[in-house]
């Protein structure tokens, strides 16, 4: 039977770090509100403790959402877990988020913590985290650069003290997936209690290979991961939620996972998302950019009017968009340029078809794209054909 991947969607926290992305109160609340009709597991509602607006935030989204966890982030400090407890202690299923840094170069130069003393500080408060809420999540900042053996000693003590999520999280985007996938074994093989605790991982996109590493992950025993809409976040973003969800479902036959998230409404989170940060999504991104289920050249046109499947691996329809877009360019062939006249009410006689086509190749060779009013200006010129 097919796995459950809980989807963890950061939009709101690390995704809204990302320049350009901060949300208002009122903007958080409306993104929220389609998370939760996406059908997110998670939603990571902000950082309390990073300003009076975040806290607000969390705490409005806590008492509004009622069919997700909601989680805030805090640092293993009492005063970040105060924070973030007063900001969720309004959900049905309140979570706090805490983490501490493991890897030598973080301990050293920005902690300036021994490993023994950051072990203590993530044992100490966890078990403090636990006096306010059941559900504790403990990352390990920039684990993939951290020990395993000293990895493997934390998560067996914080999940002694409570967790009942670890994250071991890439958070500098640096891992190879072959290489997480190892990593992640070795965690899950050799870390006593990981059987109590839902593994999940969180990963950045330096060097493109976000989604790739989750997947990765995923196959090695994580079930939860950690991403964001469009893949906004710091630098070079976090794994997209659209590209690890549709992976899921459109590759399910070769991963054999399952989600809950609700494909169709991808799109509209999406396109919210844009309209409410202003953020452009690039046209040949994954899934929601624009270009992502149009088709220009000849060849692909013919065939995807024949069967879709010869160059499309999904529907427009399961990301909730209507159709999917034959862009008329110098590439594209007489079966797209005769559907196109007849969607305008063209019926033209053969003659006046080759007539129109020979037309518009000369003119898809001076255009990038052609649009329907070059049509109509190439029909109603060389043709006595109306629409109707
Ligand atoms: O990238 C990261 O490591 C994080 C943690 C706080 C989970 O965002
Ligand atoms: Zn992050």
């Amino acid at each position: 039977m097919a796995r459950l991947i809980k989807i963890f969607d950061t939009t709101l926290r690390d995704g809204e770090q990302s320049p350009g992305c901060s949300m208002n109160l009122q903007e958080k609340v409306q993104m929220a509100k389609q998370l939760e009709t996406l059908k997110s597991d998670v939603i990571e509602a902000g950082f309390a403790i990073s300003s009076p607006g975040d806290f607000e935030s969390v705490s409005e989204i806590a008492k509004i959402i009622k069919d997700c966890i909601i989680a805030s982030l805090a640092r293993t400090i009492p005063k970040d877990i105060d924070a973030a407890w007063e900001a969720v202690k309004y959900a049905k299923r309140p979570r706090i988020h805490t983490f501490i840094a493991t890897s030598d170069l973080h301990m050293k130069y920005k902690l300036k913590m021994s490993p023994e003393e950051v072990l203590e500080r993530a044992v100490s408060m966890v078990k403090y985290a636990k006096k306010y809420c059941e559900d504790i999540e403990f990352s390990a900042e920039d684990a993939t650069r951290s020990d395993p053996k000293f990895l493997v000693k934390l998560f067996e003590a914080v999940i002694d003290a409570g967790a009942t999520v670890i994250n071991i999280p890439d958070t500098v985007g640096y891992i190879i997936p072959d290489e997480y996938y190892k990593f992640i074994k070795e965690i899950k093989e050799n870390v006593r209690n990981i059987h109590k605790v839902d593994i999940s991982v969180h990963c950045h996109n330096d060097l493109g290979l976000a989604v790739a590493n989750s997947l990765a992950a995923a196959k090695a025993g994580a079930s939860q991961l950690e991403c964001t809409i469009n893949g906004i976040g710091e630098r070079a973003g976090n794994a997209a939620l659209e590209e690890i969800v549709m992976s899921l479902y459109t590759r399910k036959d070769y991963l054999d996972f399952e989600c809950n998230i609700d494909t169709s409404k991808i799109i509209r989170t999406s396109n919210l998302l844009t309209s409410i940060t202003g953020v452009p999504v690039q046209p040949n991104k994954a899934i929601i950019g624009a270009n992502a289920f149009a088709h220009e050249s000849g060849i692909h046109q013919h065939g995807v009017l024949n069967n879709r499947s010869t160059y499309e691996i999904m529907t427009p329809q399961s990301i909730g968009l209507n159709e999917n877009k034959m862009v008329l360019g110098k590439h594209s062939g007489r079966h797209a340029f005769e559907k196109r006249l007849k969607s305008l009410g063209f019926h033209l006689t053969p003659e006046e078809f080759n007539q129109s086509f020979a037309k518009f190749k000369q003119l898809a060779d001076k255009k990038k794209v052609i649009y329907d009013e070059d049509i109509e200006a190439i029909v109603s010129k060389h043709c006595f054909n109306t629409p109707e």
